[in-house]
């Protein structure tokens, strides 16, 4: 982790009142052996047809290119987190992880360096 997510996560600590603040990082691999490696194998994400990538579409959005199965999202969010907590991912790109949050009852902070990637993101939410 760069010295500025560890601030910026400092800083959720402290502005939240939850009981944790969970960074979304799928790709490390986790303490109790190759488990996240091979749910990532597991599964894939080309869907051409969802809500996000049909709107993208439509408004002439970039489609971000590498988005993660919700699954993976879900299996990240429901492991180290309760319903309340808040789950940062610093690189959301389409913000599976804060879609998939939503969904589990959990709050979300999204980040990313692409602009695009966030104003689309907001197709994966209902009401925009
Ligand atoms: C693999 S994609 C994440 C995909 C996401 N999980 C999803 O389902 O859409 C990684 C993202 O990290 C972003 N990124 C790379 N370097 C970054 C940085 N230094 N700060 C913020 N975002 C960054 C990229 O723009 C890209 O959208």
């Amino acid at each position: 982790m760069s010295s500025s997510a560890s601030a910026v996560i400092d800083e959720v600590k402290e502005a939240f009142p939850a009981r944790r603040v969970v960074q979304f990082l799928p790709m490390v691999s986790s303490a109790q052996g190759d488990e996240p490696l091979r749910v990532i194998a597991a599964m894939g994400n080309n869907s051409a047809n969802d809500a996000y990538t049909l709107r993208c579409k439509a408004e002439g959005l970039k489609i971000h290119p590498a988005r993660y199965p919700r699954a993976l999202s879900e299996f990240f969010i429901k492991m180290p987190t309760e319903e309340g907590d808040v789950v940062l991912d610093p690189f959301a790109g389409s913000n599976t992880t804060g879609a998939v949050a939503e969904e589990l009852q959990r709050r979300w902070l999204a980040f990313d360096d692409v602009e695009e990637y966030l104003a689309a993101s907001k197709f994966r939410f209902p009401g925009f």
